[in-house]
């Protein structure tokens, strides 16, 4: 089954093949990292238009990298929520349009079920049951995975999702956005020991978290000792954080009797947090898996992946909505 996977939930268009026999041919993305840069956040009408200007071209570009023509189609995979509903709306359009012109299914996928199961796009991926670590901008979760659409929902932020943490303390340094990557690259060059900050609710005994009180304390540190000191106070955040989300995770693989962990999520691209893992999970007999570098962050990949498993059992429906607010935990088994 050929199946082409649309993702355009936010500020990113992405855009796949998937082949559920021969596995992904061709992937393209186009990030608007740059435009909303220049506002200090996504600015949604901005998002909306731009994925309007991308997603026809970026399509048209992964049928010429893969060789295959709209006929070959078997199926289109569309992001349907969480996210913009205006940004939602382009990819969903387009997918319906397109399905309902070629007279195949479309079938809408939860974004955070594509990061989930991007791992999976591998040549070795993880069995069922695993622990899903899910860390991105606006999500952090820890959920037992035990078949598509079988979710658990463990544990969850109170408040800021990780990647929203990262984004805000690169903002308290002036490392601009999304900061994540700047202040993870500014970390490396620090001393994560010349200040202390506090794990928040590292000792909690369950599988929440919460990042907004690490924020409050880095603006108090940012105060205090000021910008000059920038790259140690970068390094001190990203320590506190990522111990947390590898206590937090390891504890979930141990209470739920997991011994394969997956990352996924763009703040699943973090270094620190991948070293850490490794070698904490490695201690504890806990495989670690984590989707391709480039799949960490948003893409049409995991989105083409999560609707060739979704339109393996689909029924033909032909209505559609986005859902700008989804709960992972709410959907049906495959
Ligand atoms: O999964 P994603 O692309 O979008 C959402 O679905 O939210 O995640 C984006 C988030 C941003 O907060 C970004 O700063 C963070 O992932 N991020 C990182 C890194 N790369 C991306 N955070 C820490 N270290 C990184 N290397
Ligand atoms: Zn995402």
């Amino acid at each position: 089954m050929l199946v082409l996977g649309i993702e355009s939930s936010c500020d990113e268009t992405g855009v796949a093949l998937y082949d559920s026999v021969r596995g992904l041919l061709a992937h393209a993305l186009y990030s608007q990292v740059a435009m909303h840069n220049e506002y200090g956040g996504v600015v949604p009408e901005l998002a909306s238009r731009d994925h309007i200007r991308r997603v026809l071209p970026l399509t048209r570009q992964v049928m010429s990298e893969s060789g295959h023509t709209l006929s070959d189609f078997d199926g289109i995979a569309y992001t349907q929520g969480p996210g913009l509903a205006g940004a939602l709306l382009v990819g969903a359009g387009m997918a319906r349009a397109l399905a309902f012109a070629l007279n195949i299914p479309a079938v809408g996928v939860h974004h955070l079920e594509g990061h989930m199961l991007s791992p999976l796009i591998s040549d070795a991926p993880p069995e069922f049951p695993f622990v899903a670590l899910l860390v991105s901008g606006g999500h952090t979760q820890l959920m037992l995975v035990s078949g598509v659409g079988r979710y658990t929902l463990l544990g969850e932020t109170l408040d800021d999702a990780a990647g929203e943490a990262f984004d805000k303390t690169a903002q308290l340094l002036g490392l601009g956005y999304p900061g994540g990557p700047a202040l993870s690259k500014l970390a490396a060059t620090g001393d994560a020991n010349r200040f202390s900050l506090p794990r928040p609710m590292l000792n909690s005994g369950d599988f929440d978290f919460s990042f907004s009180g690490l924020k409050t304390a880095v603006l108090t540190l940012v105060r205090k000792a000021g910008l000059t000191q920038a790259a140690d106070i970068a390094a001190a955040f990203q320590a506190a954080a990522v111990e947390v989300l590898v206590s937090k995770s390891l504890a979930a693989c141990k209470g739920s009797g997991a011994s394969r962990l997956v990352v996924a999520g763009g703040v699943g691209a973090n270094t620190h947090l991948r070293a850490q893992l490794t070698r904490e999970a490695a201690a504890r007999g806990i495989d670690v898996f984590y989707p391709r570098l480039e799949f960490c962050t948003d893409n049409g990949a995991m989105i083409a992946y999560a609707g060739a498993q979704r339109l393996a059992h689909a029924t033909r429906d032909l209505t559609f909505a986005v859902k700008p607010r989804w709960e992972l935990a709410t959907l049906d088994a495959a």
